[in-house]
Order: C-alpha cells, then sequence, then structure tokens
C-alpha cells in the first residue's frame, strides 16, 4: 500500500460490501468530518434506527474519550467509529459491554500486532502504549436500552503527528509495527470481532469469554492503583471477575473487587500475551 493511498479516506465501498449481510455494519454512515461518531449514533438511535447500525468519520472535531477526555482525531489516519447496539439487558449490565467490546477491540488489533494486549476497563496498548479506546453510552428510550460503543483506534498515524505529551503514551498500529494499515479491512475486522464477542455475551454472558480477556490483560499481577469517586485502592491485581469487576490483592491481603476507576501501573506493565485455550 503507497503512503498516498493509506492517506486517503478509507474504501467505503469495500466496507459496506464486506459487511452487507452483518447483524454490526449493515448500514454504515461515512463522514469526512463530524463533531463525533457517537453524537451522530445517539441521533440515529433517537429516531429509532436498527441494531447495528454503524457511524464513522475520516476526522472528529469534537472526538470525546473517557472521563471527559478529548480524543485526538485527525484526518485519515485512524478509526472513529460509533456503533449502536440494542441489548436486551438490564441496564446494570450494560457496563460489561464496555469489556466485550474492549476484548474484540485488542482481537481485532492483534492481527496486525499480535502483543496487542488490553489495560482495564478497556484500552488497548501495543508494547505497554494506548493504541484504542473505547467510550460506551447508554440511553434508555421508552424502557428500551440502547448502548452506544464508540471506538477510537490509531491505525496509521505516524508518532510525530501526536501532541507531543502523549508521544511517551501512545502509539499507532503501524508507528508500533512498522505495517500500514488498510483501513477500510481494518473496520471490517473490528466489526465482525465485535459481532462475534456480542453474540458470545447475549447467549453466555461475561464469563464466556473472561479467559480470554484475563489472557490478554497487561495488569494481572501487576502493583497499582485505581482512582475513582474521590477513592484510591492499591494492591496486585488478580484478574477479572466473571461479574466485571477488577480483583485486587491488597497489601494486607484482603481481596477487593473494583467496579470503575483510572489505572496507574506502579511496576511496569507485562510485556506478553498469555496462550489462549
Ligand atoms: C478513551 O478515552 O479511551 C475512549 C476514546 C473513545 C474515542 C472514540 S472515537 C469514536 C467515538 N467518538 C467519540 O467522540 N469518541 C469515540
Amino acid at each position: 500500500m503507497t503512503v498516498a493511498a493509506l492517506r486517503a479516506p478509507l474504501d467505503i465501498q469495500a466496507l459496506r460490501a464486506a459487511r452487507a449481510a452483518a447483524a454490526i455494519g449493515h448500514a454504515i454512515e461515512h463522514f469526512e468530518t463530524l463533531g463525533s461518531t457517537s453524537d451522530r449514533a445517539r441521533e440515529l438511535a433517537e429516531a429509532g434506527a436498527p441494531e447495528g447500525v454503524v457511524v464513522i468519520a475520516e476526522k472528529q472535531t469534537q472526538g470525546r474519550g473517557r472521563l471527559g477526555r478529548r480524543w485526538e482525531s485527525p484526518p485519515n489516519r485512524n478509526l472513529y467509529v460509533s456503533i449502536l447496539l440494542r441489548p436486551a439487558i438490564d441496564a446494570e449490565e450494560a457496563p460489561l459491554l464496555a469489556l466485550v467490546a474492549g476484548l474484540a477491540t485488542a482481537e481485532a488489533v492483534a492481527e496486525w500486532a499480535p502483543q496487542a494486549q488490553i489495560k482495564w476497563p478497556n484500552d488497548v496498548l501495543i508494547d505497554g502504549r494506548k493504541t484504542a479506546g473505547i467510550l460506551t453510552e447508554l440511553y434508555t428510550e421508552a424502557e428500551q436500552l440502547a448502548v452506544i460503543a464508540g471506538i477510537g483506534v490509531n491505525l496509521n498515524l505516524g508518532l510525530d503527528e501526536l501532541p507531543p505529551e502523549l508521544r511517551d503514551k501512545a502509539t499507532s498500529v503501524y508507528a508500533a509495527t512498522g505495517r500500514a494499515v488498510d483501513r477500510a479491512v481494518f473496520a471490517a475486522t473490528l466489526l465482525s470481532k465485535l459481532e462475534e464477542r456480542y453474540r458470545q455475551f447475549r447467549t453466555s454472558g461475561f464469563a464466556a469469554m473472561r479467559q480470554h480477556w484475563n489472557a490478554r490483560s497487561c495488569l494481572n499481577g501487576h502493583r497499582v492503583t485505581i482512582s475513582g469517586a474521590g477513592v484510591t485502592q492499591r494492591g496486585k491485581v488478580i484478574g477479572m471477575g466473571d461479574d466485571g469487576t477488577l480483583q485486587l490483592l491488597s497489601e494486607e491481603g484482603t481481596e477487593m473487587r473494583v467496579v470503575a476507576g483510572d489505572v496507574t501501573v506502579l511496576d511496569g506493565y507485562g510485556s506478553s500475551v498469555a496462550k489462549q485455550e
């Protein structure tokens, strides 16, 4: 693939053809510029669009991340995608979908960078640097739950294109592996992995994929602090529970379960992906 082709808009016809008969991606809106793909997906949800509708933008002017952060969204390099899901689950179970989407995204990135890992709750890292992030937002309309899964993946971005303050924390698939990514092929892979894991979640629950999630977790066995809601917890990560909580062992030997928060790793990341069954 030439550099010029890499920097062109993604091949939306090829992507639509690849997903035409699928449950996720049967209809794909594609924009050159949007404020946020998740805002557009919400408009579609409010207008009654069916599950599996997807919005992609080449560039976002108001890309948003978790915890009120901004998501850098320069044009034609990366993937900014939001997916409308309408799961028949209780709102309390919806946070598990963020973990499901994180696993699917890590598995898609791993097709180009096999060492891809997940940092709880759902960042995807290559060699300890963030490559993808996921923001799931919930809406209830007429007692029906709508979930917008917004996924941003740095694909062909050069390291020199990242803001200086992110250069030691973030990367792209291309910067980390030297492999240029056909973004339409990546998007088709991501939507297909998400469809697979989402189906598994609906039929068998998160427990069915917990081992796969744990095998990709960069935190297991590491000492961390987790801050959120004015509380900081410190301990060694044991792994992910069937209920989607992160299990920690405190220095005093007490087991703790953490529902949400921002993780700081105190002793560096693991560098290898554990063998999956
Ligand atoms: C994070 O903070 O890690 C989550 C980042 C999520 C970014 C994606 S890009 C597509 C979608 N649209 C947005 O405005 N945000 C999400």
